[in-house]
Parts: structure tokens; sequence; C-alpha cells
């Protein structure tokens, strides 16, 4: 049996809000309660009440992130020296975040960033305000796409074929609801990463408990975890899994 390698890198000050960062609190106890539901994230993604009813970020946004994300984008470009083809990346339950949004608007490397959530709310107001905002890519050669679909079951998306999957919150979601959904997210994701691929899981869930669940999973020995915050008695991490074998 395989031992996780684990590694605890600091990377950068407190960027916690409890439950969304669009201001909005209404949320917060039906959260608590429902966050494995469907039905729950399909109302606050259609809630008439938000500030931004097209912006929701789980805990942290774009902007806590892409000191970390863009220069992983830029450590696999030369992969793409290969094929031509733009860095495929996915977000695996990207609600109304707007990571996906930020990595395609500022990344230096032409990047596809496919956002897929099984929220239609979610996945239409994404669509819309990239209609009604139009945002232009850094590079020109960068694509972005909202999905509806089942992260359990990525059958559209061929093997070894993505460089980077991220997941915020969306394990900690299927994770309410059994354990056996959230492997399968990701057995997923580890089917469709290429070569050296990574996923990261954005999570406040503890070391012990979020790498025993990803050795069960099937994660492989290359794992990494990076403490992103702790602001009111919450740690925040980036688990970083890259696809071996
Ligand atoms: C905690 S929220 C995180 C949303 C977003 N990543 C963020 O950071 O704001 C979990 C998201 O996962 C989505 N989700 C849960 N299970 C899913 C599944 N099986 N397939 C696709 N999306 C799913 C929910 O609709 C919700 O948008």
């Amino acid at each position: 049996m395989f031992r996780l390698r684990r590694v605890l890198l600091s990377l950068r000050p407190p960027l916690v809000q409890r439950f969304g960062t669009n201001g909005d609190k209404t949320h917060g106890e039906s959260l608590r309660h429902g966050m494995g539901s469907s039905l729950v994230w399909d109302n606050i993604y259609s809630s008439k009440n938000s500030k931004d009813p097209s912006h929701f970020d789980w805990f942290c946004g774009y902007k806590d992130l892409q000191r970390l994300l863009l220069p992983l984008l830029c450590e696999m470009a030369p992969t793409i020296k290969h094929t031509g083809q733009p860095l495929h990346v996915l977000d695996l339950g990207c609600g109304t975040s707007d990571v996906g949004l930020g990595l395609f608007r500022d990344s230096d490397v032409a990047v596809l960033i496919s956002c897929i959530d099984r929220s239609k709310p979610a996945v239409l107001a994404m669509r819309e305000r990239f209609v009604h905002q139009p945002v232009i890519p850094k590079h020109q050669g960068s694509h972005l796409e909202y999905i509806e679909a089942d992260v359990t079951d990525l059958h559209g998306v061929r093997s070894g074929s993505i460089s980077l999957v991220l997941d915020k919150g969306t394990c900690d979601s299927l994770l309410r609801a059994g354990t056996q959904e959230a492997q399968r997210l990701v057995q997923e994701a580890l089917r469709v990463l290429q070569m050296g691929g990574k996923l990261v899981q954005f999570t406040d869930e503890d070391p012990d408990a979020r790498l025993t669940f990803l050795e069960k999973a099937g994660a492989g020995p290359n794992v990494t975890f990076h403490d992103l915050s702790d602001r009111d008695g919450i740690t925040y991490y980036a688990y970083i899994v890259t696809r071996s074998s």
C-alpha cells in the first residue's frame, strides 16, 4: 500500500468569508443543512434575493486563488507546444463562481475552460452573464464554456485529455450525500487528466480526513496540500493531486 506524500506549504494570508463572497449571507442556514441537495443549490442560484444573482462563490473567489492557479497553468504550458491546443481546464461544480471566468481572462497561455455544473439555473446564469458582460481573454486562443452535466459521470470527456481539474467545494457537497459519489468525482477527474495533469481541491476538510479519502479514491502517491488561510478559526486547504499513472 502506497503512502501519500504529505507536504504542507503556507501560501498566503487569510481570505475567508464563511458562506459566500458576494456579500450575501441569506443562504447560510439552507447551506448548513442542505449542501448535498441539488434542490438547495438550484434555489440559491435562482434566488432573486441575492445582491448579485449571477455570482456566488463558495468561501473564496478567483482573486484569492489566482496566485496559486495562474502559475500552475504556466507550468503546464510546455505541454501545449506539442499539441498546439489550448490547455483544457475543467471546473467541476462551478456554480456561479468567478474562478473559471478569471482564469479565462488572465491566463497568459491559451486555455479552454469548461465549467460544469448539474444546476441548470447556475449554468444559465453564467451563460447570460457572459453574454451581457463579455470578457476579453488575455490570450486570444482562449475559450470559456458552461455545461450542464453530472461531474460524477464525465462520459463526454476523453480519458487523458485534461490538464487541470478544479473542485472548489463540490466534493464537500457530494460527501454530505455519501462517500461513493464523492469518490466517483475523484475517479472521473483522474481518468480525464493527462499524465502530469493536476486535480486541485479547495476545501476546509482537514488533512487527516481528506488525505485518507483521496487515498481510498485512488489518488496515488502524488498528493500535496497547501494551507490557504485560518481566519475565524477555520482553516482552508488546497489539495493537489498529480496524475502519475
Ligand atoms: C459548494 S458549491 C461550490 C460551487 C462553486 N465551485 C464555488 O466555489 O462557488 C457545490 C456545487 O457543486 C454542484 N454539484 C453538486 N453535485 C454535483 C454533481 N454531481 N454534478 C455537477 N455539479 C454538482 C452544485 O450544484 C454546486 O454548484
